[in-house]
């Protein structure tokens, strides 16, 4: 099926270069040049693990292209707008400015039986209202919602071969050809018995807030556990393994640490929250603001950790920083923890040396005042103390004999519980985990 994709970010970059290895021809659309002429050669604007693969194997079928031109998508039948919803400055809740102008940008290009896809994260009610533009536009298309559950990292997987597929749909007919246009397209992942849920609009917005907004009360539920922990004696990782053991818990999404980031999480949380206030339910979701503070004071804590550990003052300390992006796999630092307690030691005085095996490039972007290295040793050498806030497996799999050959002082600060603490105590580390004794 010949589809369009507006929007190419992480989300709309995988999914037009998915798309063809699903068997369809693709015209990616973004406003911005700079992208499209690197996604046309090619060469992903981003780092994405299999991304670079799948996006030249697409290129040489021919059946993938790039343009800023959004007259470019006639002759589509189906248009999938992918664009982002960050945090409006100020606020809590989601800018609507880029999924509004994609669509008023479709618009002229629309022809009757076309179906514009909603992909991005947005406020439950949009869809029913962007429904209504598109009908009210009189082209004869129809709209649908169809949320994304990748993850940053194995997005190339998530996106071919999906958890589960959701799409909202319109009452009736117009529902009806949505759905199949959809069957059509994802083929090969129901053949595959990838699970199935059609249903209206708000339910499909919300399945996608919602299941964030769970992944993120669990996260914070097991941080919460690691503050209790910390004024019993008690070890989180422990714990965490004994109630992960429990099947209706289960052990992922329980890593105490520095807590959660990324482009989607936190912002996800607190354009929930907004979106319930103005629905007069704020209460319902008032939790997910304490999912929030529990998530922030975990980076403060980490920070608590290193400046006690330095004996009270991190002026003029030298202090390693292992980690910039929000998760390991990512070159992504929007709300990252990680370069959050970079920066903020840095702003205590420390001398900050950060490294990062793809995070680095955008840290500077942001925070060029930080001293950042690709070189690990000399990331480590004569360090005061080590802080590990990324937990990337060239990090995890470090040896404490070798690192402490390094460094200045044995200190090390563990903010994702990575490392065996037992091992580094027996190289003759001082070991400070997050939640453990
Ligand atoms: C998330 C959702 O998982 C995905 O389904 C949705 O489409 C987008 O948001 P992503 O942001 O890529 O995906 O990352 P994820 O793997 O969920 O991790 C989010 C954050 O939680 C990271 O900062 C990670 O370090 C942190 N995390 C994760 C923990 O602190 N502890 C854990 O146990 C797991």
């Amino acid at each position: 099926m010949k589809i369009s994709v507006i929007g190419c970010g992480y989300l709309g970059a995988v999914h037009a270069a998915a798309m063809v290895e699903l068997g369809h021809e693709v015209v990616g659309i973004d406003v911005d040049a700079k992208k499209i002429a690197q996604l046309a050669v090619g060469l992903p604007p981003f780092f994405e693990p299999g991304l670079p693969e799948i996006l030249t194997s697409a290129m040489a079928t021919g059946r993938l292209r790039f343009s800023t031109d959004i007259a470019e998508v006639a002759g589509s039948r189906v248009h999938f707008v992918a664009v982002g919803t960050p945090q409006k400055p100020g606020s809590y809740a989601a800018d609507l400015t880029y999924v509004d102008a994609a669509v008023q940008a479709l618009l002229p290009h629309l022809g009757a039986g076309d179906l514009v896809v909603g992909k991005s994260t947005v406020p439950v009610g949009t869809a029913t209202r962007l429904a209504g533009i598109v009908e009210a536009s009189g082209t004869g298309a129809t709209l649908a919602w169809n949320p994304e559950f990748l993850r940053e990292g194995f997005a190339v997987k998530d996106t071919i071969s999906p958890d589960r597929l959701v799409y909202g749909v319109a009452a009736g007919e117009p529902g009806e050809h949505a759905t199949a246009l959809l069957n059509e397209i994802y083929a090969a992942a129901l053949a595959a018995e990838t699970p199935l849920v059609v249903t209206d609009f708000a339910t499909a917005e919300l399945v996608k807030v919602a299941a964030n907004a769970f992944l993120a009360t669990k996260i914070s539920f097991i941080n919460a556990m690691a503050e209790i922990a910390e004024v019993t004696g008690a070890d989180v990782t422990q714990l965490a393994d004994a109630i992960g053991y429990d099947n209706r818990i289960g052990r992922r999404f329980l890593g105490a640490g520095v807590g959660f980031g990324g482009g989607c999480l936190p912002k996800d949380i607190r354009a929930f929250t907004a979106r319930a206030e103005e629905l007069g339910r704020g209460e319902s979701v008032a939790f997910l603001k304490e999912v929030d503070s529990i998530n922030l004071r975990r980076r403060q804590r980490a920070i608590d950790l290193t400046v006690s550990a330095l004996g009270g003052s991190a002026y003029n300390a030298k202090v390693a920083v292992l980690g910039l992006s929000f998760k390991p796999h990512s070159d992504d630092v929007r709300d990252s923890p990680a370069l959050d307690v970079a920066v903020q030691l840095h702003g205590l005085g420390a001398n900050v040396v950060a490294t990062d095996p793809q995070g680095i490039e955008n840290s500077r972007a942001r925070h060029p005042q930080l001293t950042y290295s690709t070189d690990l040793e000399e990331t480590l050498r004569g360090a005061d103390a080590v802080v590990l806030v990324t937990e990337w497996p060239e990090f995890r799999h470090l040896d404490p004999a070798w690192v402490g050959a390094l460094v200045k002082n044995k200190i090390v600060i563990d903010g994702r519980n990575s490392f065996d603490a037992a091992a580094w105590r027996a190289a003759g580390w001082t070991y400070h985990g997050l939640g453990r004794p």
